[in-house]
């Protein structure tokens, strides 16, 4: 059977998303903002509840932000007992105690850390930072609480009450946002690092009650920088399916 141009199309900008950690100062009209928005708006959710809220900021807002981020990040890496840190699994000193909604702070069962150690430790080669080199990997973990250059910083916001399914529902709509950037020639790079500290963005925007930062997304034109390149590959299908129980 003969692939339409939309078959082709989609699977174009699915295969070739990657997260960007480089972007271009080139400004994004607040146009082509709306335009992403108003795409991803159509994403599906459980009884099309649409449970969540997304705050944008550009500008001298998103440097605010970044500020604090940063101001935070600094001062938990400089903790005196662990010196440059980088998981934030380590973010433990007082004046930088994370306040998330969430824990940011994952343990990833046995079965699933190769394949985090991999998209790591491939992430830091692209970079040219050695394994051992902690002050070079807090440097780049640095760079999540700058957007990575990134002129607009998007936050994800979902109910509470209504748990996993609400979560999935924002995922939905984060992979719709990332698709609609894509498909206008930019890039994003899902942000999980964002969700470490909601004190600078509620203090920024009115978040209404009950909502919780979940995710934050970068988005801009991205650089030429290498790092843009870096494909952290995938399991193929047969890896993802669960096989039928045999007797
Ligand atoms: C929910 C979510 C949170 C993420 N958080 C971060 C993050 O904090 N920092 C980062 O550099 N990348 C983050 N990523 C990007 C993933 O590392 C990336 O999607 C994965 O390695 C696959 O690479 P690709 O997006 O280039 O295909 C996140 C992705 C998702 C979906």
């Amino acid at each position: 059977m003969p692939e339409s141009d939309d078959t082709q199309t989609l699977a174009r900008l699915l295969r070739s998303r990657r997260s960007i950690r480089d972007f271009s100062a080139r400004e994004v009209p607040a146009a082509l903002v709306d335009a992403i928005l108003d795409d991803a708006r159509w994403a599906p959710s459980w009884s099309n509840t649409q449970p969540y809220k997304i705050a944008v900021a550009s500008g001298a807002l998103k440097e605010q932000i970044k500020a604090q981020l940063l101001a935070r990040y600094d001062a938990a890496t400089k903790a005196p007992s662990g010196g440059p840190l980088d998981k934030l699994g380590a973010l433990l000193t007082r004046e930088a105690l994370p306040d998330g909604d969430f824990d940011t702070r994952i343990e990833y069962p046995a079965e699933l850390t190769p394949r985090r150690r991999a998209t790591g430790f491939g992430l830091y080669a692209t970079l040219g930072i050695a394994r051992e080199d902690s002050a070079a990997r807090s440097r780049q973990m640095r760079r999540n609480f700058e957007f990575f250059g990134a002129p607009v910083a998007l936050f994800v916001f979902v109910r509470q009450e209504l748990g996993a399914y609400s979560i999935l529902d924002a995922g939905i709509l984060l992979q719709s946002l990332m698709l609609a950037a894509q498909a206008r020639g930019l890039g994003t790079c899902a942000e999980g690092a964002l969700a470490t500290w909601a004190g600078p963005v509620r203090e920024a925007f009115e978040v209404p009650p009950n909502h919780k930062l979940l995710c934050g997304l970068a988005l801009g034109w991205p650089s030429e920088h290498a790092v843009n390149a870096y494909n952290p590959g995938r399991v193929n299908v047969a890896e993802m399916l669960i096989p039928e129980k045999r007797d």
